[in-house]
């Protein structure tokens, strides 16, 4: 059973570890490699931003992965990846169970690059539709946003 908990600042080496695993080329507009102290710094802020709302995503209380929501203007952009167990629909779960999170009405927003195929159909899964592209550190990505919203 998929379930999704605050983030703490004791997940700190943990999501460093996970990153490192990540493709960063593929999933992220950051791809230059990120030390410890820089990842640490990024991860303190992040954890006492009220704006930011960054949960561990777990499996049966084994966690998995991490989901993030950063508000830029009066939008919140999700960013979420699994470090294992993928292609099981847990990701799907995940966006669905994080997107309940937030305040009925706030608008969801989602930058995917467009050659992540399989990040692109685990957000359509998760009710999101595509309203454009556009170019992000010359890489093509779609904008998705959530179609849906309702309140946990
Ligand atoms: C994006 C991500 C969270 C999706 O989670 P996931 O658990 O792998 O995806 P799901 O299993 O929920 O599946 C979503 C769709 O992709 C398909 N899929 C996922 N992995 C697959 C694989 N290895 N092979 C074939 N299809 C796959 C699923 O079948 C499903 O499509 P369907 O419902 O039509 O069958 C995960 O792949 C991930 O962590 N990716 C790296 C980080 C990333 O790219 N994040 C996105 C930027 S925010």
């Amino acid at each position: 059973m998929i379930g999704l908990r605050t983030v703490t600042e004791a997940d700190c080496s943990m999501i460093y570890k996970w990153i490192c695993r990540e493709d960063l080329d593929l999933s992220s507009f950051s791809s230059n490699s990120i030390s410890l102290k820089e990842h640490s710094e990024w991860f303190q802020k992040r954890v006492k931003d009220k704006d930011c709302f960054f949960f561990i995503v777990e499996l049966n209380r084994d966690p998995i992965g991490s989901i993030r929501f950063d508000k830029v203007g009066s939008d919140f952009v999700i960013s979420v990846a699994l470090d294992k167990y993928r292609g099981k629909g847990y990701g799907v779960e995940a966006i669905k169970q994080g997107c309940k999170r937030l305040m009925a009405g706030e608008r969801i927003i989602a930058y995917i690059k467009k050659k992540n195929t399989l990040s692109i159909r685990a957000f359509e899964r998760a009710s999101f539709v595509m309203i454009g592209t556009k170019e992000i550190k010359c890489q093509r990505t779609c904008i998705f946003v959530l179609k849906e919203r309702g309140r946990k």
